[in-house]
C-alpha cells in the first residue's frame, strides 16, 4: 500500500515536472506546440472537472465543437476571461497569455480528423522504431506490451496522440491498466492486467508471457499509478522530435477506416 502511495506522488511530481519543462523550453521553432502542451495541462488542472478530461463535457459542455466560427477564439477567450454570469462558468484572473495557451489547446484538440501532418514522417519512423517498437506493433512489427498502434490515428486526434506519448500514466489504454503481484515468497511480477475474477487473476508480464495466478496463493495485487510506458518528457523526445513520431503515426490516418479499434481487445 505504501508502495502504490509513494509511485502515485512520484508520478504525479514527474508528470508536473515534464509539463513545466516542456512549457518554458519554447524556443522559437517550438513555441506552438510548448505553448499547446502548456495549455493542455492547465486545461487537465482547472477546466477539465467540468468540461472532461477530454473536453467533451460533462458539468460543462463540449468544447471540442465551438471552434468553427470565425472569431471562436476571441469569443472563447472573452468567455474564460468573465465567465457565464448566472452559470457555475467560473472568471478567471489567469495572465493572457495562460488563457491563449488553453484556447490553443482547445483548438488543437477540435480538428481531430484528417489533420494535415506537418512533422517529418522519415525521422518519426526513426524514432519510432528506436523508442517505441519495442512495445508497440505497427502492422504486425513491434511488441505487445503496449497497444498495437496502426489504427491509432483514425481515432485520435495528433494532440490526444501528444498527450498520450508526454504522460502515459495520466490515463491506460482499458486492457493495460499497470499491476503488481506479489507472491507469498515477496516475488513481484509487474504486467498489465488481461483478466480477473474473485478467484484468480491474468497479466501479461514485461517480458509478454501470459501468467496466470490463484490470488489466494498471493501476497498482494498492486494497481500501479505509474504506466508500464515511461513518460517522454521533453528532456528525452523533443517537441520536434514528438511531432515528427506524430506524423509518422498519422500516415497511417488516411488509409483507415475512422473506428477506434476495441480497446485492448482483438490485437493482442
Ligand atoms: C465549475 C465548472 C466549470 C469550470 C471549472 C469551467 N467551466 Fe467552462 N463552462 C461551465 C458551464 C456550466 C458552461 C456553460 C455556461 C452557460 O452557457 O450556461 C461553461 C462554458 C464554457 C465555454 C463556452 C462554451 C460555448 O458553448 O461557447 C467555454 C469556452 C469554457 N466554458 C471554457 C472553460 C475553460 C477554458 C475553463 C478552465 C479555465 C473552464 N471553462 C472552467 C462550467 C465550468
Ligand atoms: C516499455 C514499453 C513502452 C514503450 C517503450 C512505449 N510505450 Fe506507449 N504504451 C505502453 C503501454 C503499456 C501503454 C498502455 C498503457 C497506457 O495507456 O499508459 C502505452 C500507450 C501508448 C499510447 C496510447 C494508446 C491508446 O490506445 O490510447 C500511445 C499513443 C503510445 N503509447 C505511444 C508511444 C510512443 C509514440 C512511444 C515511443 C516514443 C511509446 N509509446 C513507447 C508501453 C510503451
Amino acid at each position: 500500500m505504501r508502495f502504490s502511495v509513494c509511485t502515485l506522488v512520484l508520478g504525479s511530481v514527474l508528470i508536473w515536472g515534464a509539463e513545466r519543462v516542456g512549457a518554458q523550453a519554447g524556443a522559437p521553432r517550438d513555441a506552438g506546440a510548448a505553448a499547446i502542451e502548456a495549455g493542455g495541462a492547465l486545461f487537465r488542472e482547472r477546466c477539465a472537472d467540468c468540461h472532461g478530461a477530454d473536453a467533451k463535457g460533462v458539468r460543462g459542455p463540449d468544447l471540442t465543437r465551438i471552434w468553427t466560427a470565425p472569431n471562436s477564439d476571441q469569443r472563447a477567450l472573452q468567455i474564460i476571461r468573465n465567465g457565464v454570469p448566472g452559470s457555475i462558468m467560473p472568471a478567471s484572473s489567469a495572465p493572457d497569455d495562460e488563457l491563449r495557451s488553453i484556447v490553443a489547446y482547445l483548438r488543437s484538440i477540435s480538428t481531430a480528423k484528417n489533420e494535415a501532418a506537418t512533422g517529418n514522417v522519415a525521422n518519426g519512423q526513426r524514432i519510432f522504431d528506436d523508442q517505441c517498437a519495442s512495445c508497440h506493433r505497427i502492422n504486425t512489427r513491434g511488441g505487445a506490451l503496449g497497444p498495437d498502434l496502426s489504427r491509432i490515428a483514425a481515432s485520435q486526434s495528433n494532440q490526444v496522440l501528444t498527450d498520450a506519448v508526454r504522460n502515459a500514466s495520466a490515463s491506460f489504454t482499458t486492457g493495460y491498466e499497470p499491476v503488481t503481484v506479489v507472491t507469498r515468497d515477496g516475488q513481484r511480477i509487474q504486467g498489465s492486467l488481461i483478466a480477473e475474477d474473485a478467484f484468480s487473476i491474468q497479466i501479461l508480464d514485461t517480458h509478454e508471457r501470459l501468467q496466470g495466478y490463484v490470488k489466494a496463493n498471493l501476497r498482494e495485487v498492486v494497481r500501479e499509478k505509474t504506466s508500464l510506458m515511461p513518460d517522454f518528457g521533453p528532456d528525452r523526445l523533443s517537441s520536434q522530435d514528438l511531432n515528427d513520431v506524430v506524423a509518422y503515426l498519422a500516415t497511417f490516418r488516411a488509409s483507415q477506416q475512422p473506428r477506434r479499434a476495441p480497446a485492448g481487445g482483438d490485437d493482442r
